[in-house]
């Protein structure tokens, strides 16, 4: 059946058709809102590059957890500033580390929240970059066993789950065998799986004072020319272990996203990283377009690509505006 027999704005007349046959819904529930924790007491500091984005001190955490669980946010996702960095990244797994000293503190007064971790050495080497360095390249396999101290550091302060992000290869076999070993088979890991090689991470490193200090990170993050590798990443990072995989960034890669959805049936998750967060961000500042919109717009993509967990900084704007 064709025009004039079948015309598809009949299914478009007004907001209760629309309703009816809308494939895709954004949800509260499934966003995960990522939050900077720095030293320091009753500390709030704007980021400049994420306008609506704040480090915050650890006693700060327990009016942002309420926040998000007032508007259905259930899930925060972790990322420290240390007091002091250096080669080795220690700070990641110190027991009373910046971020175990979070997750205990939102275990303690907001235990209903869910408290993701990321896993990654880079805001803990005073070079910047994901792992131990071995003659100035970052060595893979002595860094697999910090990355799992650091996993099960987390695991022990309360962490509901781990996001390893240093894009090393075998990590994920590493920390589960790390977790099973003592005791916390119930913590699940979301895997960084697919993660590339990107310009969208500026403001983040600004945030979290990651910027490699030599070099880059395209000899562990992926090219972003590639897609098939993406489904051999995601397929080691299932046979690891991994209980979700993500895919990094969002809106650049939403054929990647796809291409996951379709060929594994574990939950997919998508980070909307900050670049694409500052981008709305600076053209709504500037009146260039509808920033909740273009936000609702951008996130509603990421999911209708096949993500059902998205990592935003929008998190808490998005569930107010679902709210209406
Ligand atoms: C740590 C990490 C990064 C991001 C999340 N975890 C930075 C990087 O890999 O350089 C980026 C998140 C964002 O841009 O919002 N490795």
């Amino acid at each position: 059946m064709v025009f004039p027999e079948y015309r598809p704005r009949r299914m478009r007349k007004n907001e209760a058709f629309r309703g009816l046959i809308r494939e895709t819904r954004l949800d509260a529930a499934q966003l995960i809102h990522p939050l900077f924790v720095m030293p320091g007491k009753n500390k709030r500091e704007a980021i400049g590059s994420m306008p609506g984005v704040f480090r915050v001190s650890v006693d700060q955490l327990a009016q942002e957890a309420r926040e998000c669980l007032d508007l259905g946010v259930n899930s925060v996702i972790l990322f420290g500033l240390p007091e002091k960095k250096d080669a080795m990244g220690s700070g990641a797994h110190a027991k009373n580390g910046i971020i175990q000293q979070a997750i205990r503190e939102l275990k303690n007064k907001a235990p209903e929240l869910m408290v993701v971790t990321d896993v990654c050495l880079c805001e803990y080497t005073d070079h910047g970059h994901c792992g131990c360095l071995i003659n100035n390249a970052v060595d893979n396999d002595a860094t697999l066993e910090i990355l799992a101290k650091t996993a099960l550091s987390h695991a022990e302060a309360g962490a509901d789950m781990v996001a390893p992000s240093d894009m090393m290869d075998g990590r994920v076999a590493e920390i589960r065998a790390a977790l099973d070993e003592h005791g916390h088979e119930t913590v699940p890991i979301m895997s960084y799986a697919v993660k590339y090689a990107s310009a969208f991470y500026g403001p983040f490193r600004d945030a979290a004072d990651c910027a490699p200090q030599f070099g880059d990170r395209r000899g562990y993050q992926m090219d972003p020319a590639n897609s098939r590798e993406a489904l051999r990443e995601a397929t080691l990072d299932v046979d690891e272990g991994a209980d979700i995989l993500m895919v990094k960034p969002a809106v650049a890669y939403l054929d990647i996203i796809s291409k996951l959805r379709d060929e594994f049936d574990l939950p997919i998750a998508a980070y909307h990283v900050s670049g694409e967060y500052a981008m709305i961000k600076a053209a709504a500042e500037k009146g260039w377009i509808d920033g909740d919109k273009v936000m609702a717009e951008t996130l509603l993509s990421i999911k209708r690509a096949g993500a059902d967990i998205i990592i935003t900084y929008f998190a808490k704007d998005m569930a107010r505006l679902l709210r209406g």
